[in-house]
């Protein structure tokens, strides 16, 4: 028999561990962004799909779409209406990175401004795709405590005077203000404010990562920092990915041009996906406004048969507060729960959590806490997941000792 090639003395030293082979989604899936399959706009998207390609279809022959580098002019016209509108930035087109998803626009965020030891300030509990990011990077991300009104400024107050004093310069505070992921927590004005003040005196710009904002339940949100700074010190980004379809794989950045630069000569890909961009320009200037309402509709909906479920079979076991907004519930279980454990039990009854673990720089801290997503599950497979999951953890932890409304005998 032919020998196969072996290419595992070839790889560079320093590469992520190998991807596991997909194995199909659990039957119960609770994790990811992914949204609800009803509620993309399809007959929407395909009437914009028609319409562009007829239109401007020969456009596809040149890279970028005869729009430049920095993604379809259209789509970043629409986006600085939207932005003034929704989030009080005022930008242009120019001021606009359109990029590959959000995680792109983190990956060169990063990638302009983060060397291994460098140091970042995050949110204590976070987005998991950042938290990999940093870490594969070589960069010591310090978290910061959040309660119900989202960061606390005492906090970053207090870790921005250590960092002082230690002679160490942040590079970036990283943070999720609006629908924090996992919390959930919007940071009010007030703090917003607090926020900007302490970056500049600490001379320390912010990156915000605004990517569930359109999902607030009563449409109503703080402005951006972005918006609030008056120093120039913030980087936005947002993406399409909850408002339309994370598999679209659109988002983008709104950065000084003194960055923007910097990260445009990083977006080495020739532009992100042309069709994507036609497609979201034609369907969302006219649709988007009437779209989102209808959407965030339904993920309340889904949120309390969630919230509901939970207090049935997990009863006072499971704490949580009800988000203003967002795809996802960040769930404390009693102390002795240990959610990585957790995880693996529920994973073979078909039902898949993210473990609190996984999503915060408190290892302690999040030991007993999960995130659930509750956007892309019916509320069918809501209910029946949650009962599963509840037996499992009484099975494994002896908790919740009630469930389903009916007291259990402790294995
Ligand atoms: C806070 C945050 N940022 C970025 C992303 C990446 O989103 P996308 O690349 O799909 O825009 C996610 C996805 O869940 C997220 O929660």
């Amino acid at each position: 028999m032919t020998q196969l090639f072996d290419f595992a003395p070839l790889l560079p030293a320093g590469l992520p561990p190998p991807a596991m082979r997909w194995t199909g989604a659990a039957k119960f899936n609770f994790t990811g962004g992914n949204n609800d399959a009803d509620q993309v706009p399809v007959d929407g998207l395909i009437a914009a799909a028609t319409s562009a390609m007829k239109r401007e279809g020969r456009n596809l022959a040149t890279y970028g779409l005869a729009s430049g580098p920095q993604g379809y002019r259209p789509l970043r016209d629409f986006l600085a209406t939207k932005l003034k509108r929704d989030a009080g930035i005022a930008c242009t087109a120019d001021d606009i990175l359109v990029v590959s998803g959000s995680l792109q626009a983190l990956d060169l965020v990063n990638g302009a401004l983060l060397a291994r030891g460098d140091t970042v300030i995050c949110e204590q509990d976070t987005y998991q795709g950042t938290l990999t990011r940093f870490m594969r990077r070589g960069v010591n991300a310090i978290g910061v405590p959040l309660d119900h009104e989202g960061l606390r400024m005492d906090a970053l107050s207090a870790v921005l005077a250590d960092c002082k004093a230690r002679g160490v310069q942040p590079k970036m505070i990283y943070t999720i203000p609006t629908v924090q992921n996992p919390t959930g927590t919007i940071l009010s004005e007030a703090r917003r404010t607090e926020l900007l003040r302490l970056a500049d005196e600490y001379g320390v710009p912010v990156f915000e990562d605004d990517c569930y904002a359109d999902l607030i339940w009563d449409g109503r949100r703080p402005p951006a920092l972005y918006a609030m700074s008056t120093s120039a010190n913030v980087i936005h980004c947002g993406s399409f990915s909850k408002s339309i379809a994370p598999a679209l794989r659109v988002g983008f950045l709104v950065a000084p041009w003194a960055l923007m630069s910097r990260m445009l000569a990083l977006k080495t890909d020739a532009g992100s996906g042309a069709l994507e961009q036609m497609v979201l320009a034609e369907y969302c200037a006219p649709h988007f406004e009437s779209h989102v309402p209808a959407l965030r509709k339904v993920l309340r909906g889904k949120l309390e048969t969630l919230m509901e479920t939970l207090n049935e079979q997990f009863g006072t076991a499971a704490e949580f507060d009800d988000p203003k907004g967002g795809i996802f519930l960040w769930v404390k279980l009693p102390d002795n729960v240990d959610t990585m454990k957790l995880y693996q039990a529920a994973l073979k009854e078909g039902v898949a959590i993210n473990p609190g673990p996984e999503w915060s720089t408190d290892k302690a801290h999040s030991g007993a806490r999960l995130r659930i997503c509750f956007a892309s599950p019916s509320h069918e497979q809501i209910r029946e997941g949650i009962a599963i999951l509840a037996d499992v953890c009484r099975r494994e932890f002896g908790v919740p000792t009630r469930s389903g409304n009916v007291e259990r005998a402790r294995a």
